[in-house]
């Protein structure tokens, strides 16, 4: 068996929940020095989602966990764990998975927030999955739920432009046949940190009066340097995943890649040799949603039919740290 290969856990039910409010690049234009022309061939965004002031991470997760059971058929006391993947938890704690286990009423779970930026629904279903592969658990709900319209800098064009709010799970459960998981590919490189980061607020630099007025508590990014680190380690993840499960891009029926720049998946795209029907892309309604993207782009594939029985599909994302991570399943 390769390196990091696991069998016998597949996703039984996907579900996402958008915010009603809807953000559009001609409302950007009246908040910051930007235009739409530019908004669209930059980034290929048109719109995003912002939750509003009472509906915190934890709601969006709520609404779209709920959805994921109906369509796997599960009961919240049939759920063993919940592990919630977010860089905009509610609070420090508690954990954004206990306020989703009390929404719930999962009585019977255990759970857990978990960070590693945007590739945080791949990170949560790797994990996910050796509790049920090892036998531990039955039934895992992973969420991937983020409300980067909260930590943004509404004034700085070079951020606010490009991030919304979402939240997309999925319910993992044992597999006897050849269809889920079949591969994982993880990784980060901590030497990217400074390059995208949210520099206040947590035990380096507490909250302050200072920290406050110098927006330390938003998103800082460089974005040239993430764009190149995000177009190579993009398709890297998604081939080492495929070579984990004995595969090649030739195999790959969908890919579902992380939705933050239209040019960053087109790029990885073209490395991976796939045509334009093969790999996925919402970005154009959403924005970068971090950690939702995945899920909530793997829910709107199912809805259109795009995920056949037995069908190979890559997951395949980038994020903060730096952070990236990839997985190769049968569906
Ligand atoms: C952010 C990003 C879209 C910028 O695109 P770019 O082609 O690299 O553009 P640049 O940063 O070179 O900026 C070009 C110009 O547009 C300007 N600009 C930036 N944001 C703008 C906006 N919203 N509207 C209009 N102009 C803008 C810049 O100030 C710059 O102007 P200058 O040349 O006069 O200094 C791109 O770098 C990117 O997507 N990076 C990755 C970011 C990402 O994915 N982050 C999340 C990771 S999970």
């Amino acid at each position: 068996m390769h390196k990091g290969k696991i069998r016998g856990v597949r996703i039984t039910g996907l579900g996402k929940h958008l915010p009603e409010r809807k953000l559009t690049n001609a409302d950007l234009e009246k908040m910051v020095n930007t235009r739409d022309e530019w908004i669209v061939t930059r980034t290929g965004m048109k719109e995003r989602y912002i939750a509003g002031p009472d509906e915190p991470t934890s709601s969006l997760s709520l609404q779209a966990a709920r959805k994921a059971l109906a369509r796997a058929g599960v009961e919240p006391e049939q759920i063993d764990l919940i592990i919630v993947a977010t860089v905009t938890p509610d609070m420090f704690f508690p954990s954004t998975a206990c306020l989703v286990q009390a929404g719930l009423g999962a009585k019977n779970a255990a759970g857990f927030d978990l960070e590693a930026a945007c590739p945080n629904f791949v990170y949560a279903c790797a994990v996910g999955s050796q509790f049920i592969a090892t036998g531990m658990y039955d039934c895992v709900l992973v969420i991937g739920a983020d409300t980067l319209s909260k930590i943004i800098n509404w004034e700085d064009r070079n951020t606010c432009v490009l991030f919304g709010d979402g939240a997309g799970a999925a319910v993992l459960q044992p597999c006897p046949d050849d269809r889920g998981f079949l591969s994982f590919s993880l990784g980060i490189d901590g030497s990217g940190g400074e390059f995208l980061k949210i520099p206040a607020g947590g035990s380096r630099c507490p909250a302050s009066h200072e920290s406050v007025e110098r927006r330390l508590h938003t998103i800082h990014m460089n974005g040239p340097e993430v764009y190149k680190f995000a177009v190579r380690s993009m398709p890297d993840a998604a081939i080492d995943s495929l070579a984990r499960a004995g595969m090649k891009t030739e195999d790959v029926d969908l890919l579902v890649p992380h939705q933050a720049n239209l040019r960053i998946i087109e790029a990885a795209r073209k490395r991976l040799g796939l045509p334009p029907e093969k790999v996925f892309v919402n970005i154009e309604k959403y924005g970068n949603i971090s950690g939702a993207s995945i899920p909530v782009a793997l829910t709107e594939a199912e809805e259109q039919g795009l995920l056949k029985e037995g069908s190979i599909v890559v997951l395949t994302a980038f994020g903060a740290g730096y952070t990236w991570g990839a997985c190769t399943l049968r569906w």
